[in-house]
């Protein structure tokens, strides 16, 4: 093992790159893992218990390569089997380990971006049958009204290369009516599932100028900047020597790295993961 005490960045795919792509940008001394679980993506139409299974697997795999702190860098999982995994399933690991989501940075700032109070958040079919940004975003900003919706077929547009092409442009227009449909007040967009920012483009080629499209990347980027100075504890135990590793449960590294690429703007050569307990 190369890395000592890295952070560990997990997502069901290649999403979370978008996440890792703006940490880095933030935070470039730390040694990272990445972990995407593509053997089993996507997540987003899984049931809670399989979610927290896959999740639970791929956060114990990144502690034993060393992993003090884990990001889920995904919505879903975020959405799924955070709460478990912080609630129960820590309390049987060292205590001083941490994994952390995407949903609470998020919504805890959301309300720097609304002047009309109502926003709309997309993501995938299980992130909003979780209903975690109502009631995130309700904690920290009650006068906030959220309008969801589910794009359950933006993640496979992507993940099949097609987000740039003009066989996206239907379903982005179809999610993006019905999410306006539901109130004409909304002046807000939020991707809230870490592969979207990819069609960022398109999408803002099918709203009104008045509608903001919000990314995640930065904002959790921000928030971990945060956590770390709050929690020099934590802070001491990494190791800075700017290493980056990838790894997917997938076999075929290749065609991961293809894909990755896309996602990180970056060429990425990875390592094939046995997560599996
Ligand atoms: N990364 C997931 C998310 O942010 C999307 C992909 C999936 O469904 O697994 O929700």
């Amino acid at each position: 093992m190369l890395n000592n005490k890295p952070i560990g960045i997990f997502d069901s795919g290649y999403g979370g790159l978008t996440v890792f792509k703006s940490i880095l940008q933030q935070l470039p001394d730390y040694d990272y893992i990445y972990l995407g679980d593509t053997a089993r993506a996507p997540y987003g139409n899984r049931s809670f218990q399989t979610i927290h299974q896959y999740t639970w697997e791929c956060v114990q795999w990144l502690f034993k390569q060393g992993c003090p702190l884990v990001i889920l860098a995904c919505n879903t999982a975020s959405a799924k089997a955070l709460r478990t995994i912080q609630q129960k399933d820590l309390l049987n690991e060292d205590p001083a380990k941490r994994v952390l989501g995407v949903i609470r940075p998020t919504a805890e700032v959301i309300g720097d971006y609304t002047n009309s109070k109502e926003i709309g958040v997309l993501g995938t079919k299980g992130t909003v049958q979780s209903g975690s940004y109502l009631i995130e975003i309700g904690h920290f900003f009650p006068d906030i009204k959220v309008h969801q919706q589910a794009c359950p077929l933006w993640v496979p547009l992507i993940e099949n290369g097609e987000h740039d092409k003009p066989g996206a442009d239907y379903f982005v227009k179809k999610y993006l009516d019905e999410v306006l449909a539901q109130s004409a007040n909304i002046d807000t967009l939020l991707l809230a599932c870490t592969h979207y920012p990819l069609l960022q483009q398109k999408i803002g080629d099918y709203l009104p100028g008045n509608i903001r499209v919000i990314a995640q990347g930065d904002i959790v980027a921000k928030s971990l900047v945060d956590y770390l100075r709050r929690h020099p504890e934590m802070e001491e135990t990494l190791s800075r020597n700017g290493i980056q590793r990838f790894f997917t449960t997938t076999d075929d590294t290749a065609d991961f790295d293809h894909y990755a690429e896309i996602f990180f703007s970056a060429p990425v050569k990875s390592e094939y993961a046995e997560v599996r307990s």
